[in-house]
């Protein structure tokens, strides 16, 4: 989850590596450093904290050199200080990594009974030393880097630029992504495209075990094997253009205002007005499919989650959900004829892309929901269902998350007219409600100054309770993460009967309690926890409809009417006020929003 640049070029690259770590900056964000080489002499620059303490410190004390290496660091090993940031670097090598080198305490061992010094607490550092050991064995720069990589074990991703060889920049990929751009007489490595979109807009993709070397007249790539292979160069899409904040303080209000465009454009991606589907074609009939395994990580999983209750109830289809991380390692059965699917914004979660790995060596037909059409998963999958929800930078997800909803109703949609369990009828009332709820989120996004208000009653909160039923439980687990992730408040999601059966113990009057009922099917058994909660003292915030809010009168705290809708498209709408909430919360407690501590937007490390 760290991003890495390189850069092989006839001009200075040190401002260059800055712009592309920028671009990678949801990556990662507790350090940064640049490696470049000048005369053949490596030069270094790392700063602890954010990208900008580098650049500020770049203006101060520059760094020439035609050619260079990038990281903005995630830290897995050793703390986020100046001396753990990479490029970690001896007099011959500077490396920079994303992921893991698990046998690196293994490797550490070996090279220090050689006298090789260290001088970080980091895994990284033992592949700049035992690049360093072999060069120093006499071996070439690429027979070090073929040697070095047949000892690491885990998964990652390097780039390396050697002493002495102003003509070669090397990148390995296991595991973790890897590209390389080809620009005009340079040639450029980043952790995924987007880094490299305003450089180039022609790309390949290291595979699995690839390590590369790349010289001023060209790029030769090799496999696992240290056999000469050649990848496709294909043209990205992607936009060059700098993203930014527009009018909004932050990327994730920006994000949350922009679900009512992204989610009419993912849907009309997928039905026309005359409510025909236009999704991409399955490699089988929805009716042979035994069971659905779903597996994603966080908010992803959530939305698998709801989807759960979708084909369930609308297609008849027998759902399994997993966290990635549990189901690679609990390796399942899956069943003949099964179905998997995968959920990602980034299409490059370590877990989830490992779950899916997974799935297909045990036969199942790959489906993946993906924000990101060419990241490792889309290109995994037999079918990839893309988001149209635009590049998602704020490190909580919102726009991606609703519309995965939006990809995975239509696709329960879909399964239960082919299965029989839905009338043409009954599937045009669901879409038509999917059509209209851009304009009843636009209603809700209008309430933001009285949600803005409650959150201000949030702020010396230690802990929260999210509750809900049935599909609205998933997002109870949703709304709970978000004010987790953002206010550092700690916050649990409960489905509303569970309360009963031990977290009712935890009602105050300082536990606030979010209640996402519409008026449904399950509404009246959510009143009743309602009733249970508030005569205990709980502070009841109540998100439901009209006739919810007047159902529940005096029994809660506060309460807010959203448009009421039918309950298949609920999910979508009651994610709105919570990602509100969680929002004006951290922004009251004056947090780095977009950018909340410790985390980091694509979790590409397990
Ligand atoms: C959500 O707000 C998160 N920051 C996080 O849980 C995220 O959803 C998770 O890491 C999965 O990411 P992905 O969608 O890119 O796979």
């Amino acid at each position: 989850m760290c991003g890495i640049v390189g850069i092989l070029a006839k001009r200075p690259v040190a401002d260059l590596l800055v712009d592309g770590l920028r671009r990678l900056e949801y990556r990662g964000y507790d350090s940064a450093g640049i490696a470049t080489l000048t005369d053949g002499k490596l030069g270094i620059l790392r700063a602890e904290g954010k990208l900008n303490k580098l650049a500020e410190k770049l203006k101060r004390e520059t760094l020439s050199g035609t050619i260079g290496i990038g990281h903005t660091r995630w830290a897995t090993h050793g703390k986020p200080t100046e001396s753990n940031a990479h490029p970690h670097a001896t007099d011959l090598v500077a490396v920079v990594h994303n992921g893991i080198i698990e046998n690196y305490k293994q490797l550490r061992r070996e090279l220090e009974l050689k006298n090789h010094a260290f001088k970080s607490e980091t895994d990284t550092e033992t592949i700049a030393c035992l690049l360093s050991d072999y060069l120093q064995q006499g071996k070439t720069p690429q027979q070090a880097m073929a040697a070095a990589l047949k000892r690491f074990d885990g998964a990652f991703a390097i780039g390396v630029v050697f002493a002495g060889h102003n003509d070669l920049l090397m990148g390995a990929r296991r595991g973790s992504p890897m590209a390389i751009g080809y620009g005009d007489g340079e040639y450029y490595l980043g952790s995924d495209a987007l880094a490299l979109a305003p450089l180039t807009d022609r790309i390949s993709y290291l595979e699995e075990g690839d390590w590369v070397e790349i010289h001023h007249d060209g790029v030769i790539i090799h496999d696992e094997t240290d056999k000469v292979v050649k990848r496709k160069i294909c043209q990205t899409a992607l936009s060059g253009k700098t993203i930014d904040k527009g009018e909004y303080r932050h990327f994730m209000q920006k994000e949350i205002f922009e679900q009512p465009t992204v989610i009419a454009d993912t849907f009309s991606n997928y039905v026309t007005s005359e409510n025909t589907f236009t999704l991409p074609k399955l490699p089988f009939k929805w009716k042979d499919i035994s069971r659905l395994t779903i597996v994603a990580c966080g908010t992803a999983s959530y939305a698998g989650m709801v989807a759960k209750y979708w084909f369930e109830q609308l297609a008849r289809l027998p759902v399994e959900i997993d966290i990635a991380s549990e189901f690679r390692y609990r390796e399942p059965p899956l069943p003949a004829n099964g179905a998997t699917l995968v959920i990602s914004q980034s299409g490059e979660t370590a877990d989830t892309l490992a779950a899916a790995v997974y799935a297909k060596k045990q036969k199942q037909y790959l489906l993946a929901v993906v924000n990101v059409p060419q990241s490792s998963m889309a290109r995994l999958a037999d079918v990839v269902f893309p988001t149209l929800a635009g590049p998602e930078i704020g490190v909580a997800s919102t726009k991606a998350y609703t519309t995965q909803l939006v990809v995975l109703l239509c696709l329960a949609v879909e399964a239960g007219i082919a299965r029989g369990n839905l009338t043409q009828q009954q599937a045009e009332k669901i879409l038509q409600a999917l059509r209209e709820i851009p304009a009843h989120i636009n209603e809700v996004l209008r309430e933001e100054e009285k949600i803005c208000e409650l959150a201000k009653s949030f702020v010396d909160k230690n802990h929260a309770l999210y509750l809900g039923r049935g599909a609205l439980y998933p997002l109870a687990l949703e709304g709970a993460l978000k004010l987790k992730e953002i206010s550092y408040i700690h916050a649990e999601g409960y489905p509303a009967g569970e309360m009963k059966h031990g977290p009712i113990a935890l009602i105050d009057e300082n536990m606030p309690i979010v209640v996402l009922s519409p008026h449904d099917r399950l509404f009246e058994k959510t009143a009743s926890n309602i009733q249970e909660v508030s005569a205990r003292g709980g502070k009841i915030i109540l998100f439901s409809d009209k006739k919810g809010v007047a159902a529940i009168g005096a029994a809660a705290f506060w309460s807010m009417a959203l448009p009421s809708v039918i309950m298949e498209v609920a999910p979508i709408l009651y994610a709105i006020p919570v990602q509100l909430l969680a929002y004006y919360t951290a922004f009251a407690k004056g947090n780095d929003v977009d950018q909340p501590r410790n985390l980091a937007k694509s979790v590409t490390v397990e």
